[in-house]
């Protein structure tokens, strides 16, 4: 592996720890400087923060431990129940895992989680970062941690020029070399902090940087430059409508998504396939006969691998006709407790326009 650097980066990990000693965030999941959390928290506040930021994840993480204050609570909860919490957050396949992990811990393991790697990357959702979080954050034992953060402060520690993702094979042997015996956990958090309030993809605050003699980005003047990246594709677009119908008393048709697959398992409003180019008429795809009116505007939802147009349509059925349809009737007013992913809270926002933001307690992503 290219270790080209002069620098003796000994002095990275003494001090960043006694930077975080004093600038620590204060994080619902976190244990203070020094000692060690209670590994439930940790799993779930790791689970919840992949791919979503700490500003979001603070008030699920609220929720979740007061609902199921321990990991065996949160195996005995139906997972329904789970995913209607889990709602906004975002890649459902993480709530679906978190609940089977949850079941695997109370009954396979007493309720206790693993404290090495190996064995914790066995368990559903789990994947390399979270094990080592795990390890690190909640038993303190050395394990070395990368999500984004640490993949940008150590790029710029050593000055590392070749682009992401190409790059990290080399960022995962130099970020070995940093990650100290003691307080790895501690170490892990403090890299993460720095890369989220000073290391910053943007204009970097370097000025406040307590690693900056031995930040060869620094030396040479390209911080601000660095990670450099390989240029992305661009996601491909789908296209689909959804049906908004009401019955004679208000409720709301809504379909359970099949367990696998995006959004699998949550509630949706009933929508076509997604398909490759926008079709002139969905109307094979409506889940019952009624007048549709087709909404003005698009809802427009970004997921990892494509971007998602929607039409939206809007119909009112009759009582025999609703009868016949399949799927679960709501009412308008529970419509904000179900497990409705965000695209489908854009969908209902712009089928109720004059209902006010309905969901103002999620997070609209
Ligand atoms: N992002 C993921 N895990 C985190 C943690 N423990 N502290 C701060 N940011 C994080």
């Amino acid at each position: 592996m290219a270790a080209k650097s002069k620098t003796d980066h000994r002095p990275v990990a003494p001090a960043l720890l006694r930077w975080y000693d004093k600038h620590a965030r204060v994080l619902p999941w976190r244990s203070r400087p020094g000692e060690h959390a209670d590994p439930y928290a940790v799993w779930l506040s790791e689970i919840m923060l992949q791919q979503t930021t700490v500003a979001t994840v603070g008030k699920y993480f609220r929720d979740f431990m007061q609902r199921w204050p321990t990991v065996e609570q949160l195996a005995a909860a139906p997972i329904d129940d789970v995913m209607k919490r889990w709602a906004g957050l975002g890649y459902y396949s993480r709530a679906r895992n978190l609940h089977a992990c949850a079941v695997m811990v109370a009954h396979d393991y007493n309720g206790q989680f693993p404290d090495d790697e190996a064995a914790l990357q066995k368990l559903p959702g789990i994947g390399p970062y979270t094990a080592a979080a795990i390890t690190a954050i909640a038993f303190g034992k050395r394990a070395t941690v990368i999500d984004g953060n640490v993949d940008r402060v150590v790029t710029r520690l050593f000055a590392i020029e070749m682009p992401l993702p190409l790059s990290k094979p080399e960022i995962r042997a130099q970020a070995e070399t940093l990650t100290p015996d003691k307080r790895a956990g501690d170490f892990a958090q403090a890299m993460m902090d720095l890369g989220a309030t000073i290391c910053t993809p943007k204009s970097p605050s370097c000025n406040r940087c307590p690693l900056t003699e031995v930040c060869d980005a620094y030396a040479q003047g390209i911080a601000d430059t660095l990670p450099r990246r390989a240029p992305k594709k661009p996601r491909p677009v789908r296209h689909g409508a959804c049906f908004f119908v009401t019955r004679p008393d208000g409720a709301v048709l809504l379909r359970k998504r099949v367990a696998k697959g995006l959004l699998g398992g949550m509630m949706e409003v009933p929508t076509t396939p997604w398909l490759d180019a926008a079709a002139e008429d969905y109307s094979e795809f409506a889940p019952l006969k009624a007048k549709w009116k087709k909404r003005m505007g698009l809802v427009e939802h970004t997921f990892t691998h494509f971007h998602l147009i929607l039409t939206v349509f809007v119909g009112a059925a009759g009582a025999k006709e609703a009868a016949k349809a399949g799927g679960v009737w709501t009412a308008q007013d529970e419509l904000a407790g179900e497990a409705l992913p965000s695209l489908m809270r854009k969908v209902v926002a712009l089928a109720m326009p004059d209902e006010g933001p309905l969901f103002s307690k999620q997070s609209k992503k």
